[in-house]
């Protein structure tokens, strides 16, 4: 155990889940369907996630995770209590949207969908939790998608609009902290999971894709619009899937592929933060030929609302070579990246970097210069419970543990402003990559396999109570 210099008072530690890969519950109480719950564990996954195979219903054959996942929808309170237990000031989940508006286009709520968040809201203050709300991860209701065709038609700006005035309505005084977009950047990797769209043969899938992100980006705005016309004390972040990028090697022209590649994440949150498009992004399209649709009332929205906080998931650094031939690749969040020679990776090849948190944190404090929030941060590995469901996990306690020493760097050595940290899946659910169980990153294990088999019992691992101790000494005991 290591002694530090403490985290700033009121720092919010936590832990993150998403509502479609922990909820389970899929047809409970009028939900709809969602592009979340018809992405099915197995080969195909891939090629349906990044829109290139279609996939609108179940269909034979296929085993569908999400549709129980770890069935928080009927366990919340005793997994809220856990959370509770390990001394949580905040706890990241996301609104399962087709619990709310079960269609997308309805006029009227979901009041049992409703009544289902307010009684989890309520749980966590009942525990002295902070609810941190992600009003969409990745989460598009399939009824949109099908007739609409996803985030690239402007309409979903209506229907967005719609499901974030209804949860600040409903929810104000109970939730504080929301997130518009999961990884809003993702929707270049994985467009069908991160906005709905699947590509008919010989589209122009940039265009359809940075169109489809222009919405996303204009329904952020009105977003933070509304959060703080209903409610001066609602506090709204983007959210990116981070990771910086490192030249292979200091030839300049892998130097400039770094940079290439890191704009292409910091974009959004160029737009989020700064409210504007940077110049190279129109010279990007403009270069390709894309002309995106655009009003200049659009353009008023993102310069005028742009975010308070800017939160970010960090697994790993990543790695750009200007040279084609460099193919030694390794898998990473959603998409691979080049090998880094120097680091160790986790059993499903997303490579360990704690010094590229510190290196993330302070690049992206050095952009913005705005509260920043890790949202996720975690260590997916095979765990073997004994017959107790104990977990002796010391790799996931190692991994959290250098993570958090190089926030502490970040924050007492560097001088970044960070709000909270909150661990990925701090309890064990599905994988959003593969859909597998058997990816755990949780505190609390969960009695549940790849093929759904298990009594979904809830026990505690060994970082359960390590974590326990590093919140309880605001984080000087790791
Ligand atoms: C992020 C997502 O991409 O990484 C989560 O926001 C996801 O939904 C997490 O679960 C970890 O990825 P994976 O593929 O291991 O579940």
């Amino acid at each position: 155990m290591s002694q530090l210099k403490a985290f700033p008072k009121g720092f919010l530690w936590g832990g993150a889940t998403a509502a479609n890969q922990c909820e389970g519950a899929y047809d409970a109480d009028g939900r709809g369907l969602a592009n979340v719950d018809v992405v099915p564990i197995g080969e195909d996954r891939e090629a349906i996630i990044t829109g290139k195979k279609k996939m609108f219903d179940f269909e034979e054959g296929y085993f569908y995770p999400a549709k129980k996942s770890i069935d928080m929808y009927h366990h919340f309170k005793e997994d809220i209590a856990l959370f509770g237990e390990m001394g949580f000031k905040t706890y990241r989940l996301s609104i399962g949207w087709t619990r709310i508006f079960p269609k997308g286009d309805e006029l009227e709520p979901n009041e049992a969908g409703l009544q289902f968040y307010e009684d989890l809201f309520k749980e966590c203050h009942k525990h002295g939790i902070e609810p941190l709300v992600t009003i969409t991860h990745f989460d598009c209701p399939m009824h949109l998608i099908k007739e609409y065709g996803g985030w690239r038609n402007r309409k979903m700006l209506v229907f967005y609009e719609r499901l974030c005035r209804t949860l600040f309505t409903r929810f104000k005084g109970l939730v504080k902290y929301w997130l518009t977009f999961n990884e809003i950047n993702m929707i270049l990797h994985a467009p069908f999971m991160g906005a709905g769209l699947y590509f008919e043969a010989g589209e122009n899938q940039d265009l359809v894709k940075y169109q489809a992100a222009h919405h996303e980006l204009v329904a952020s705005a009105i977003a933070t619009k509304l959060a703080h016309e209903i409610d001066p004390e609602n506090k709204v972040g983007c959210m990116l899937a981070a990771g910086q990028y490192y030249p292979n090697t200091c030839h300049p022209r892998d130097v400039w592929e770094g940079l290439q590649e890191d704009r292409e994440n910091y974009f959004f949150i160029d737009v989020q933060s700064r409210g504007e498009y940077p110049n190279y992004a129109k010279k990007k399209w403009e270069k390709l030929g894309l002309e995106l649709e655009m009003t200049e009332e659009d353009l008023t929205l993102l310069k005028k609302h742009t975010v308070d906080f800017i939160s970010f998931s960090y697994y790993s650094s990543r790695v750009a070579s200007g040279e084609p031939d460099v193919k030694d690749k390794t898998q990473g969040n959603i998409f691979a990246s080049i090998k880094n020679p120097y680091l160790d990776a986790s059993e499903w090849g997303w490579q360990i970097d704690p010094l590229g948190l510190r290196i993330t944190l302070n690049t992206i404090w050095d952009r913005y210069q705005k509260p920043m929030f890790i949202v996720e941060n975690g260590l997916g590995a095979v765990d073997q419970p004994d017959e107790n469901g104990y977990v002796e996990d010391d790799y996931r306690i190692d991994y959290l543990r250098e993570h958090i020493k190089a926030m502490n760097d970040a924050i007492n050595i560097d001088g970044v402003d960070l709000m909270g940290y909150t661990t990925w899946g701090c309890i064990d659910l599905v994988s959003a990559g593969t859909g597998e169980m058997k990816k755990r990153y949780g505190f609390i294990y969960v009695d549940r396999d790849n093929q759904g088999n298990g009594t979904l019992r809830r026990s505690k691992k060994k970082s359960f109570d390590w974590y326990k101790r590093v919140i309880a000494s605001n984080g000087t005991e790791l």
